[in-house]
């Protein structure tokens, strides 16, 4: 164990016996302190050739939203990252092309991702993307879906010819690119869509708040929680204020489809990496179940009590009670969580194709399937 986790371990018990003599979170010369330095969330910065403008990112939407980009032209990025189930489908793998029934539960189909679809929260600060952190860049991602077989199953020259083809589309590129021949190509198309993923940020939330100078955003379970977060680690690999890492873990999570995914030790080959995935992020994560690289874990509460069981039996801290449980688990849902950057789906795209339905506008009625 490293001398920074041994301090860090023993303030978080230090922490704990405050709290138990007191029956207060941990405080500081009477006033309360996070138990790790108390920086905001940095902006993300735009890649050099990319700077964010107005008309890329709504071009990027209209893009996310068009089952244009698929084989079946029925599948879209949305199809698998709806804000409608917290920027992922609550499936533990999902449907790509073939697939029938609605956005989210209840939906079936031969073609599965290999692994969960993880909300798409902050990206724009991380250096590696996907589970096993095999793309470095958004712009450089986005071509990974297009491709796959089991998601949208197409050649991007084939989808750049077809939205060449199409003058809405060519109008739209032409605002969004003005300076660049052709507007409409795989840099530009790749651009747009990096630029609209880039605008998922989650940085209004209490705890976001709190560092704001707002001091009673967090309140005393959370704090609570915060302290528990401290006191089992949590925060060294989901490390604040973003609450991920580009670091690899192997996290003993259950198999329950024998998948055998041996993760970041394919792209690495490091025998230390088998089984390992790029930690996630907890912002936002309440809305974004199932849990882990294979959504084995529906339920968040669960997900965090294996967490935790992880972090025991390193010896980290005791068991935790029922009530600790509870206390870091509302830490986690409530304080992390920032939905106002969510927006309305679109309903129509320039294909004339039918944007993928989610079950909600179902349910309403809006559109027959
Ligand atoms: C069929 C479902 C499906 C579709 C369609 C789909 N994705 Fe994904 N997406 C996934 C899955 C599953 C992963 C995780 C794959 C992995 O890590 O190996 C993922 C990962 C990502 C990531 C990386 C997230 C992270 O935390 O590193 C981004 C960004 C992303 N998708 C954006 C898109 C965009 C943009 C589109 C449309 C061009 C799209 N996706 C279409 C299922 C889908
Ligand atoms: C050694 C690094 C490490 C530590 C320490 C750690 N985690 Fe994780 N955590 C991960 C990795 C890696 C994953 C993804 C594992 C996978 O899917 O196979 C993960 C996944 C999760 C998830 C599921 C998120 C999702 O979107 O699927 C939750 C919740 C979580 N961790 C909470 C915690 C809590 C609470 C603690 C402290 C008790 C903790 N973690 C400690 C690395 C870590």
């Amino acid at each position: 164990m490293s001398s920074r986790s041994q301090s860090h371990l023993a303030a978080g018990w230090l922490a704990a016996t405050v709290a138990a003599c007191s029956g207060e979170p941990a405080a500081h010369g009477g006033e309360y302190r996070l138990p790790w330095p108390e920086v905001p969330l940095p902006a993300a910065e735009d890649p050099h050739d990319n700077p964010r403008t107005e008309p890329k990112r709504l071009l990027g939407r209209i893009l996310f939203y068009d089952p244009l980009l698929s084989a079946d032209r029925a599948t879209a990025c949305v199809t698998c990252h709806s804000e409608i189930w917290g920027l992922g489908d609550q499936l533990p793998r999902s449907i790509g092309v073939g697939g029938r029934g609605v956005i989210g539960p209840g939906r079936s189909g031969a073609h599965r991702s290999r692994r969960n679809s993880p909300a798409l929260w902050n990206l724009g600060l991380r250096s590696a993307l996907f589970w096993d952190g095999r793309a470095s860049t958004l712009e450089e991602q986005v071509l990974f879906p297009l491709r796959d077989p089991d998601e949208l199953a197409r050649e991007p020259d084939d989808v750049i010819a077809d939205l060449r083809a199409s003058s809405p589309y060519r109008a739209l590129f032409e605002a969004a690119f003005p300076q660049a021949e052709p507007a409409v190509s795989r840099t530009t198309f790749t651009q747009a869509l990096g630029t609209f993923v880039r605008a998922y940020v989650s940085d209004r939330a209490p705890y976001d708040g709190y560092l704001r100078g707002d001091a009673l955003a967090l309140d005393a379970q959370d704090r609570r929680g915060i302290a528990l977060f401290a006191q089992l680690e949590c925060d060294s690999c989901h490390v604040p204020p973003r609450f991920d890492s580009d670091r690899y873990a192997n996290r003993a999570v259950p198999d329950p489809e024998q998948l055998d995914d041996v993760g970041r030790f394919a792209l690495s080959g490091a025998e230390h990496e088998r089984g390992a995935f790029r930690v996630p992020t907890l912002r936002n994560a309440r809305d974004s179940g199932p849990y882990f690289h294979n959504g084995a874990v529906a339920d968040y509460r669960a997900a965090i009590a294996h967490e935790v069981e992880q972090q025991v039996a390193l010896g980290a801290r005791e068991p935790l009670s029922e009530e600790e449980l509870t206390d870091l688990t509302q830490f986690l849902r409530r304080a992390l969580t920032d939905t106002s950057r969510e927006q309305h789906p679109l309903d129509e795209v320039p294909s004339g194709l039918m944007v993928p339905l989610d079950s909600e506008r179902f349910l309403r009625g809006d559109r027959e399937l």
